[in-house]
């Protein structure tokens, strides 16, 4: 579509009452700006397929799931999605992917520790979203990508996990030649796919306390951060990926733990007959570390931990009242800090789950109207597709609340911008997407007073 003819429908057929917002919302839009970094990156991440299977980050990284996959969402592909290509392609069909654990929970096979013995070393593990990695990878010891934080083969940045995602999820039989396979990236693809990616989600911690108005999420926070009970905030400082700077020290970052996740009883992919060999986590052989994931953006990316062994946010919280953690390294470890494991009853279980539900939500509000006000640029086409976006986003800040039973009025006035957003049919028009911003604010508002 045409957004400078898209636009100008918009005012044509645009009711009265939106007309009267004002002129502004019928000034013609300035031309196409040639393509930035992040515009390029997107382009990439979302079509290329490196001469390769014809998967793109984008067939396991969805923009609309998040930047993740739901077992929902993959039950609703057609059969011939690139995602599917172990089922597609014979040279693929063995030592390549698990469909069956694919399809029932989301898993991803990897090669953490290398190519060298295909059938039986490999990992099966979910796939993380690429949100707000601009908060959640630098470390004192370098930056830390992946569920374990080893990254892909080489420095573990961004820019050398592109050419390992290329490697192992993109080729066309499991030799994985480079030039016959795929082809490898080039320098300013890496550097386009890092601007790209470090442009998704939030690009700053939250600074915690936050002055939340529901009783609930209000006492979760509290015993989120509270050293004598949740003990949370002291690896995922703020609710992010981070350790506590005053606990780890101040550049301490992005920390490896081993919580014990792997020894969680009855996890779903065991339940099948099915090959899951263990993951020992960071290194080669592994030490059973796996990496701290921000909190922010979790109540919306489940299911959760590296194997996606916990389907809800409140099963997450109350993987920490159990055997796993309280006797894994990490748990002896708080437990000699603090005098004792965690041990949160069912009402603190739920409380935590709903502070984490509200900041998501949060966060969910706040990419919305970043994509609306964006919308208004229209460049390179982008506006029916951050309209999209916006809605999505209402609707997981609507989904995640009324799943928990919290904030009715900020699921009304959700609702309401959802409406606002739909109606618009991908069409830019400044009075309507203010009167979608006004709810988004209004339900924002419900949740969390000023400071
Ligand atoms: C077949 C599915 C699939 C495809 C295709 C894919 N990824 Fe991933 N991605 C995963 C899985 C699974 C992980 C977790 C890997 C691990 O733990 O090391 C992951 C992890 C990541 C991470 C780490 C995120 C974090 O929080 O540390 C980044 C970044 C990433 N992928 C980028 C990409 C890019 C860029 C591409 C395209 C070049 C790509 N992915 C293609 C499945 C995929
Ligand atoms: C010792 C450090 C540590 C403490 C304390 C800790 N976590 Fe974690 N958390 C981790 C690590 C490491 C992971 C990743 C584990 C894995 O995937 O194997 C994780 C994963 C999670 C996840 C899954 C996120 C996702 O996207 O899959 C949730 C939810 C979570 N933690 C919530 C909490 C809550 C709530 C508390 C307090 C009750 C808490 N954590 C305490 C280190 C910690």
């Amino acid at each position: 579509m045409n957004p400078i003819l898209g636009w100008k429908r918009a005012c044509r057929t645009a009711p009265l009452a939106a007309l009267t917002v004002g002129v502004a919302s019928c000034q013609p839009k300035p031309p196409p700006a040639p393509p930035d970094p992040i515009s390029r990156g997107r382009d990439l991440f979302f079509n290329e397929t490196f001469d390769g299977n014809g998967r793109t980050c984008g067939s396991c990284h969805r923009a609309e799931e998040n930047f993740t996959l739901s077992a929902e969402f993959i039950a609703r592909l057609p059969p011939d999605d690139p995602l599917f290509v172990a089922e597609t392609n014979p040279d693929l069909a063995a030592n390549f992917e698990n469909p069956t654990l694919m399809r029932a929970f989301g898993l991803i096979l990897e090669n953490q520790d290398g190519f060298g013995d295909l059938a039986s070393n490999f990992n099966m593990r979910g796939i993380p979203h690429t949100l707000g990695l601009r908060t959640s990878i630098a470390s004192a010891a370098g930056p830390r990508t992946g569920w374990s934080g080893d990254g892909a083969p080489g420095d573990g940045s961004l820019r050398s996990f592109a050419t390992g995602a290329v490697i192992q999820h993109f080729t066309k039989t499991t030799n994985r030649i480079a030039g016959v396979d795929f082809r490898l990236p080039t320098d300013q693809e890496l550097d386009d796919l890092e601007a790209f990616q470090l442009s998704l989600g939030r690009q700053e911690d939250l600074d915690l306390p936050l002055p939340l108005t529901g009783l609930v999420a209000a006492r979760g926070q509290e015993l989120f951060m509270d050293r004598a009970a949740g003990k949370c905030n002291a690896c995922h400082f703020n609710a992010g990926a981070n350790g506590d700077p005053t606990i780890f020290g101040p550049t301490a970052g992005n920390l490896n733990f081993n919580t014990g996740v792997e020894n969680l009883p009855d996890q779903p992919a065991d339940l099948t007959d099915e090959l899951v060999p263990p993951d020992d986590g960071f290194g080669n052989p592994g030490a059973g570390e796996f990496n701290t994931p921000s909190l922010v953006e979790a109540a919306d990316t489940g299911p959760f931990f590296h194997n996606n062994s916990v389907e809800t946010i409140e099963g997450a919280v109350a993987f920490y009242n159990g055997d796993s953690f309280n006797n894994s390294p990490a748990g002896q470890l708080i437990a000699g800090a603090t005098g004792g494991g965690i041990n949160l009853d069912a009402t603190q279980v739920v409380a935590v789950a709903a502070f984490l539900r509200v900041i998501n939500a949060l966060d969910n509000i706040d990419q919305s109207i970043a994509l609306l006000r964006n919308s208004n640029e229209g460049r390179f086409g982008s506006t029916s597709r951050d309209l999209l976006l916006a809605s999505e986003e209402a609707m997981d800040a609507r989904n995640g609340l009324r799943a928990g039973g919290l904030h009715p009025a900020a699921v009304i006035h959700l609702e309401n911008a959802i409406h606002l957003i739909q109606e618009l049919d991908g069409q830019y028009n400044a009075g309507r997407i203010d009167q979608a911003i006004a709810a988004l604010e209004q339900a924002r508002d419900a949740m969390v007073g000023s400071q």
